[in-house]
């Protein structure tokens, strides 16, 4: 008997009891009137009496064992069921926000994918210029008028370093970096932060953001440009949009234009955000100057190319009906959320 005992209480500790049909089963095998323990106190009365001593004091230390671990198993599913009670199942549940690209650095990317889609590469260079290539190897050089076209941001110089350095105002550094380490044939979209020095009013602001592009093989003619601008806003506002060129002036490229796409608010007839006129500013464009060309060791005999640049937050404020260019850099995640 005194082995029972022993194997019993193995079993009895090994016995999961996890649900309330667990708990019923265990009852009734071990601790119920005709349970193996009630069975044992009957084998009890029919040993030998030296015996007996032994064998009750055992046989009640399982007895024990087996009805604490009945309380226990039935305390602990009584308290998982309170906890289970206590949840209101009809309780709206608490969304987590998920972040995602800013609507300026993915309007920049879908531009971007456009020109990569044929062929054009991504460059980037550096926010702090130097004035070579901000202005200097862009036909600007330091007396030049246009260099107040961009109210510039000059950065405070190291007593023995002779070269000045600004914030740059446009992109355009990109390109002379891409000429200056690469052979034609070149075709790139240069995207990133510029910075003027501008007041800041709904309008404008001290930074934002630009595309430009930069094509330079033999024989590219402003055909080229015009059916790549056209590609480019047919891709992203739809197949009717319409461009057209308005003479204009950069120092870095000749013939110049100012780039203008049909209002794609009132397809052309006239509202609110193309005043009335149907057409909206794009940006500039033009043939890269041969000046330009002579800078970075290129033959502008053989060489021709075209460039343009678009402002981002131009366009996104137009397209998402934004009237404050500051809301951009606020970070309001419940302005940033809309889009
Ligand atoms: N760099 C010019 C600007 O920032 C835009 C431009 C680029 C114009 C390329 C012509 C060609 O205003």
């Amino acid at each position: 008997m005194l082995s029972k005992l022993n194997e019993l209480e193995k079993e009895i500790t090994s016995f999961g009891v996890n649900s309330n049909e667990t708990l019923e089963e265990y009852r009734l095998k071990y601790l119920s009137r005709k349970g193996l323990l009630a069975q044992l106190f009957e084998e009890l009365k029919t040993t030998d009496k030296e015996q007996k001593p032994v064998l009750g004091k055992k046989l009640n230390e399982v007895k024990r064992l087996a009805e604490s671990k009945y309380d226990e198993g039935k305390a602990s599913l009584e308290s998982s069921a309170k906890k289970s009670e206590d949840i209101d199942l009809s309780m709206p549940g608490r969304t987590s926000s998920v972040g995602r690209e800013h609507i300026i650095i993915r309007t920049l990317n879908d531009f971007c994918r456009i020109f990569q889609n044929i062929g054009f590469k991504v460059a980037t260079g550096p926010e702090v210029e130097d004035e070579f290539h901000n202005f200097d190897a862009l036909n600007t050089p330091e007396y030049h008028p246009a260099r107040d076209m961009q109210d510039t941001f000059y950065i405070q110089n190291n007593a023995d370093d002779t070269k000045k350095y600004v914030l740059r105002t446009h992109t355009s550094p990109v390109q002379i970096r891409t000429m200056l380490s690469n052979k034609p044939p070149i075709r790139i979209i240069s995207p990133g932060k510029v910075f003027r020095n501008e007041t800041v009013t709904p309008k404008n602001y001290f930074m934002f953001h630009q595309v430009e592009g930069l094509y330079v093989d033999k024989n590219v003619s402003m055909k080229d440009l015009k059916a790549v601008l056209n590609y480019f806003v047919k891709m992203y506002y739809g197949k009717d949009t319409k461009t057209r060129f308005i003479p204009s002036y950069f120092p870095f490229t000749e013939p110049s234009g100012q780039l203008d796409m049909s209002c794609f608010i009132c397809k052309g007839k006239g509202c609110k955000t193309c005043k009335n006129t149907g057409w909206l500013e794009m940006g500039g464009c033009g043939m890269v100057d041969p000046n330009v060309f002579k800078a970075v060791g290129y033959d502008p005999e053989v060489y021709s190319g075209y460039a343009f640049g678009m402002g981002i937050e131009r366009f996104a404020m137009m397209k998402y009906g934004v009237t404050d260019i500051r809301l951009f850099y606020q970070n309001d995640i419940r302005f940033l959320d809309q889009f």
